[in-house]
């Protein structure tokens, strides 16, 4: 009798240890028993942010793509390790912006007041994410929920992971199929760049250097726009100069992106290229003619931006402070 009841606990004990093993499927109610706020709260963070700046909105979406490409969307890239050896001590981490990071912090901050130890940072990344587009007029959508936070940060993972500025169709399409993304999910993602900033450094050889040629420009740049961005970024400038990623409508989330490739003024070769490559250019020439269909392909990839290599109680923890581990 002893032996059955001790037998029947530990049966328990498997099946209660491999539900989580398998992991919850992510669902957009997670915290409606624990939480059922966590988007208001996270979302009135972000606005009090971008209130006070802009850059809050780029800066977000783009730290959720960094984080959500290496080890999964699973805040691992907010790690701040005293060796300096997690995600964002990678030589790919100076170009995000400090705003990411502490828009998360200030939201985790709300959250935790609210409901504690609770909600994981990489919900309040994802959510963050979803808040800043709808916060600068682009879609709004419902957020999966229910991911731990992870528990590897490494640099040395990151590199060789991240899409490079200056990569052709083919190596893009190929460091997206990794992760199950089609060219639309590519094209749509792409469109990100509707928003936020560009270093010069990051496309001066298309102005300056082309292929290696000094004094040659792109010349799949509309070469009006050249000429400005010459003014605006002369050769040799600093590291620290930046321009719109979308000169016309820089803090707004729309298809305005896609009419500017069209035109030649796309700043990143990985932008330019979606139009300049013959089997890309519909979908750019469909999303900037219809923003809804850009809308639609965004939040149907953004979402598997979400998706990825999501931990669960089995291999991640609610994080209390986004920026470190848990002790144990
Ligand atoms: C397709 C491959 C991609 C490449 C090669 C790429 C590369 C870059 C580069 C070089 C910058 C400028 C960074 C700087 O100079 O500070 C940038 C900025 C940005 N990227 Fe991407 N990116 C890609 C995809 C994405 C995706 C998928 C997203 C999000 C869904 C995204 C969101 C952003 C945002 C919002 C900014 C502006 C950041 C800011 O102003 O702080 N990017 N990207
Ligand atoms: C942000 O600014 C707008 C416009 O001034 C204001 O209506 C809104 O209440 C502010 N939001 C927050 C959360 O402070
Ligand atoms: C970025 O990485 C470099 C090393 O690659 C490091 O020195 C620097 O402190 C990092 N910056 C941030 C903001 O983490
Ligand atoms: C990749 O995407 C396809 C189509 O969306 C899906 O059927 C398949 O299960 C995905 N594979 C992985 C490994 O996620
Ligand atoms: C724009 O795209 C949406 C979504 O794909 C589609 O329903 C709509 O018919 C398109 N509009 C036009 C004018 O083509």
């Amino acid at each position: 009798m002893e032996t059955r009841r001790s037998n029947l606990i530990i049966i328990f004990a498997v099946i209660a240890l491999s539900s989580a093993a398998i992991g919850e499927a992510l669902s957009s109610d997670y915290y409606q028993k624990t939480c059922p706020d966590v988007r208001k709260i996270v979302c009135d963070a972000v606005e009090k942010k971008i209130n006070e700046t802009a850059v809050t909105i780029p800066a977000t979406i783009r730290l959720f793509f960094h984080d959500a490409f290496i080890t999964g969307a699973d805040a691992s890239a907010l790690i701040a390790l005293p060796t300096e050896d997690a995600e964002k001590d990678s030589s790919d981490n100076k170009s995000l912006a400090g705003d990411g990071f502490d828009t998360v912090i200030r939201a985790k901050k709300a959250v935790e007041e609210a409901c504690p130890g609770v909600v994981s940072c990489a919900d309040i990344l994802a959510l963050a994410t979803s808040c800043a587009i709808e916060l600068s007029k682009g879609p709004t959508y419902t957020v999966e929920l229910g991911r731990y936070d992870g528990l590897v940060s490494k640099a040395s993972l990151v590199d060789g992971n991240l899409p490079g500025p200056d990569f052709n169709l083919d190596q893009l399409l190929n460091i997206f199929a990794k992760h199950n993304f089609t060219m639309v999910d590519l094209v749509a993602l792409s469109g990100a760049h509707t928003v936020g900033f560009c270093h010069c450094s990051r496309f001066a050889d298309r102005l300056y250097n082309y292929n290696g040629q000094i004094g040659a420009t792109d010349p799949s740049f509309n070469p009006a726009f050249a000429d400005q961005l010459k003014i605006a970024c002369p050769a040799n400038v600093g590291p620290t100069i930046a321009v719109n990623l979308d000169p016309y409508t820089p803090v707004t989330f729309d298809n305005i992106f896609f009419s500017n490739l069209v035109q030649g003024y796309g700043l990143l070769t990985s932008d330019a290229v979606l139009y300049t490559d013959t089997r890309s250019r519909p979908i750019v020439q469909q999303f900037a003619s219809n923003q809804t269909a850009f809308f639609e392909a965004f939040v149907t990839a953004i979402e598997k931006v979400g998706r990825l290599d999501v931990k669960t109680s089995a291999d991640g923890e609610i994080r209390k402070d986004c920026t470190a581990f848990n002790k144990h």
